[in-house]
């Protein structure tokens, strides 16, 4: 078999080993990929969001399966083109991805299908969504409707705060066509799960859930990043409130998505806040989460190759087996670059730790230099994953491997899965 992966960071690198042992006769090309998993396979210098560029390579290379990683070619309609070309895609149409790309569509669809969330209102007009900021009282949150690179969600502890995030959005267009619209929005608290489903647009296969450690700082503090770490399972996340989401949440959304003539099909990311009064979805992501998938694919038992197949290929699921998972538990931590959030620089060398640290490291912003050495080429640089029997031991394993990774300015945070410690859970 022939599959062709579409991006290049941790979650394809994870995608891209897990792939490859469900059949290790699987023939990879990358686009672009990285230099990890340019030692599973082959990766051609095609950019994510080149979509003629991926769709000419699909077809000259005759793949049997192309899987999307990131949201970014889904938005621009890449697995449109390749259905069109009749090459099995793993990902969701245009259409479908509005499910991420945005958040009026999301909240409007769940508004009407009972979906549990947060209420919210859209607006276009500053001073209507100012007068709405003032109903609810602060805190508030205020939300771009499009992406704009994972910034475009204020939280805001008062109302002159949230009053400011609408003059960017709506009046200084801080994000451009991303926050044309925004969503004024109740204030939700609870602890957040990210909840993964692979669909065929009807039926659904769960997977165990991941916390993601969106912070910067140890004990959550500091600005949010695109995520410092995951851990699964999550002891809050009983097989009662997985099945739960699929009956309150994936199921009505899916059956909403067909019925609004744009049935999604992939991998839903279900991003949930256990409230007081029970789960509430903040987030669709319309692919696979990153780290979390760092996290979660190491204890996938099963195949991920064959779910993925029969939904590229249009089948059904109704018949699959539930996904099996091992008895343990994964820790990821992230290294990141000096800077990171902000700014960085790439071209750092990069020395990773030679000795065996029961670890995998995935390569999250990779590049090899001419002459071959490994340098930093982004702000998430690696992802480091440690599969154990107790969560504790798992964190133990990641934090010392990630520690070993040296390259300037590195930063990490080492208690990754703290909540879950502090529960008492994991901890034997
Ligand atoms: P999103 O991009 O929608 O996932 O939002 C980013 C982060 O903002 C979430 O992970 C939450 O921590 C926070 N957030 C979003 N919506 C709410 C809400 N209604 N109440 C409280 N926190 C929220
Ligand atoms: N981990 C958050 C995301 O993938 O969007």
């Amino acid at each position: 078999m022939k599959l062709l992966l579409v991006g290049g960071g941790g979650r394809e690198h994870a995608l891209a080993w897990k792939l490859r042992q469900d059949d290790p006769s699987l023939e990879l090309i990358a686009a672009p990929g990285n230099p990890a998993i340019a030692e599973l396979g082959r990766c051609e210098a095609v950019s994510a969001t080149d979509i003629e560029g991926v769709c000419a390579l699909a077809a000259r290379e005759r793949v049997d399966l192309v899987v999307v990683g990131p949201e970014a070619p889904l938005e621009l309609g890449l697995v449109d083109r390749l259905r069109d070309l009749g090459i099995p895609a793993f990902g969701p149409t245009k259409a479908a991805a509005a499910i991420e790309t945005s958040k009026r569509f999301a909240k409007e669809l769940m508004l009407a299908a009972g979906v549990p969330t947060a209420l919210a209102q859209t607006f276009t007009d500053a001073s209507a969504a100012k007068a709405e900021v003032q109903r609810l009282g602060a805190p508030v949150v205020v939300k771009a409707s499009g992406i704009a690179a994972g910034k475009g969600v204020i939280v805001a502890s008062t109302l002159d705060e949230a009053e400011a995030a609408v003059d960017a959005m709506l009046i200084d267009n801080a994000f451009g066509a991303a926050g044309a619209e925004v969503l004024v929005e109740e204030f939700m608290t609870g602890e957040e799960l990210s909840i993964f489903a692979l669909t065929d647009g009807t039926h659904v296969l769960p997977m165990i859930a991941a916390q993601d450690h969106k912070r910067i700082g140890e004990g959550d503090t500091g600005p949010n990043t695109g995520g410092m770490g995951a851990y699964a399972p999550v002891s809050i996340a009983p097989p009662s409130l997985l099945a739960e989401t699929v009956s309150r949440v994936f199921e009505p959304t899916l059956r909403a998505m067909r019925e609004a003539g744009c049935p999604f099909t992939g991998l839903l990311y279900a991003g949930l806040m256990l409230t007081p009064t029970g789960i509430k979805v903040v987030e669709f992501n319309c692919r696979f989460g990153d780290p979390e998938t760092e996290a979660i694919l190491p204890l996938l038992d099963s195949s991920l190759l064959a779910p993925m197949l029969t939904i590229a290929r249009g089948e059904s699921l109704a018949s699959a087996a539930p996904l099996r998972w091992k008895p343990l538990a994964a820790v990821t931590t992230v290294v990141a670059a000096a800077g990171y959030p902000g700014a960085v620089r790439s071209g750092e060398p990069i020395d990773l730790p030679d000795e065996q640290l029961n670890v995998t490291i995935f390569h999250a912003g990779t590049k090899r230099a001419a002459d071959g050495t490994l340098q930093t080429a982004g702000g998430r640089v690696l992802a480091v994953t440690a599969v154990a029997p107790t969560l504790a031991q798992a964190q133990q394993d990641s934090a010392r491997a990630a520690g070993k990774v040296a390259f300037a300015g590195r930063q990490l945070r080492r208690d990754i899965g703290w909540r879950e410690l502090r529960r008492g859970a994991g901890a034997s």
